[in-house]
């Protein structure tokens, strides 16, 4: 006998109704201004796939200093706020939860986009050796990033808190913490990067105080129960890589579980930032890590609607994230309802550009939808 779909039952996040369980997982689009202000074009595409229960909006940058490619949009200055606002109504319009992603990428950016010209910060001055910066001009090396001191830990903190302020003040419902793929956050979790010796390295404890102290400072502006925390836990993309990932991210989340958070968003093991590879060796079931978090749980990363269904089904997820699908597939809730196809994702406009390969993916005309 056919089960009935979860995907489609309601769900309460942050005291807030979702229409369902299907989520737009962050997608950088490089749609902004150089200036990483978001455009009419962004709140097109965000319109075209407001059908999710909740959309988590591409990754903004929380400074100028917080970021590695160009048109990536920012939440730190008043013309940035403004011009969320109808991107953000627009993503609401049918009833989604809409949460913006906090991001500030440490070592992962390069001198040629650093406003001060030089390498970018992070928690120590080890390199990511196994992959190349993607410049306008082609692949190239990343740099020894500067190790950033204690003072400027704490302005970086202060930053989140106010790109959590400029979310509230653009309309967004929560936000969602940026602590996997290799980034800042991520970079102080794991020992490959965070070889410090002082109160952020070290012990557990010490390497995940960057991040409580940033969910403390975003609590000064919205709830904890509007907070969410990305992980991904299983992935060494861009050199993220531990000598214990199990214990490190179980530690992680038994220690988020107490913090009465608006979710944790997991994302799969085969997933290496944007694109699917095999599953590493020391990789955690997602079932495991899911297991020790009693709020809601987001699962990302290759899932279709029948594996979806099967999260929801044996209690692993809560919710479910599909990002190339929807790249592809503005109106992707109604393709599922209805069993409809799916249109493939094209190479050409994923990041970057303009309306090809960003607005121009068709929406089916579904009468009664
Ligand atoms: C074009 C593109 C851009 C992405 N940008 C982000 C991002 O800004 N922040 C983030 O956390 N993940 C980002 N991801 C990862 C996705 O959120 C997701 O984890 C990944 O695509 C796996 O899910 P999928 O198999 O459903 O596509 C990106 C992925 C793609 C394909």
């Amino acid at each position: 006998m056919e089960r009935p779909s979860r995907l489609f039952d309601s769900l309460v996040l942050g005291g807030q109704p979702l229409p369902n369980r299907i989520v737009l997982p962050p997608l950088t689009r490089s749609r902004a201004t150089n200036d990483g202000i978001p455009t009419q074009l962004m709140e097109e595409y965000y319109r075209q796939r407001a059908g999710a229960g909740l959309v988590i909006s591409e990754g903004v940058v929380i400074a100028p200093q917080a970021t590695a490619y160009a048109r990536v949009p920012g939440l730190y200055s008043a013309e940035q706020v403004a011009a969320w606002r109808p991107v953000v109504a627009a993503a609401k319009r049918h009833g989604a939860a809409v949460y913006a992603q906090l991001w500030h990428v440490g070592r992962q950016s390069h001198s040629t986009v650093q406003p001060d010209g030089l390498p970018p910060k992070a928690p120590s001055a080890i390199p990511i050796t196994g992959y190349q910066y993607r410049a306008p001009s082609g692949r190239i090396p990343y740099e020894v990033p500067r190790e950033l001191t204690t003072a400027e830990i704490t302005d970086i903190v202060q930053a989140y808190g106010t790109a959590a302020r400029n979310a509230v003040r653009a309309g967004f419902d929560g936000v969602e913490l940026h602590a996997a793929n290799g980034y800042l956050i991520d970079q102080f979790l794991n020992d490959a990067s965070n070889q410090r010796t002082d109160h952020y390295g070290g012990s557990y404890e010490n390497r995940m105080r960057f991040l409580l102290e940033v969910i403390t400072e975003v609590a000064r502006s919205l709830p904890a129960e509007r907070i969410g925390v990305r992980l991904s836990p299983s992935s060494d993309w861009m050199d993220a890589r531990d000598t214990d990932k199990r214990t490190l991210y179980s530690t992680a989340v038994r220690t988020l579980n107490e913090l009465g958070l608006a979710y944790l968003h997991l994302v799969e093991p085969e997933i290496a930032g944007s694109t699917t590879v095999a599953r590493p060796e020391d990789s955690i079931p997602t079932a495991e890590l899911a297991a020790l978090f009693d709020g809601v749980v987001i699962v990302t990363g290759g899932h279709d609607q029948t594996s979806a269904e099967r999260l929801l089904a044996d209690g692993t997820a809560d919710l479910v994230g599909f990002g190339r699908l929807f790249i592809a597939n503005p109106d992707l809730p109604q393709r599922f309802r209805t069993g409809a196809a799916l249109e493939p994702l094209r190479p050409a406009g994923i990041y970057g550009g303009g309306h090809e390969g960003y607005t121009d993916y068709p929406s089916l005309a579904i009468s009664g939808l």
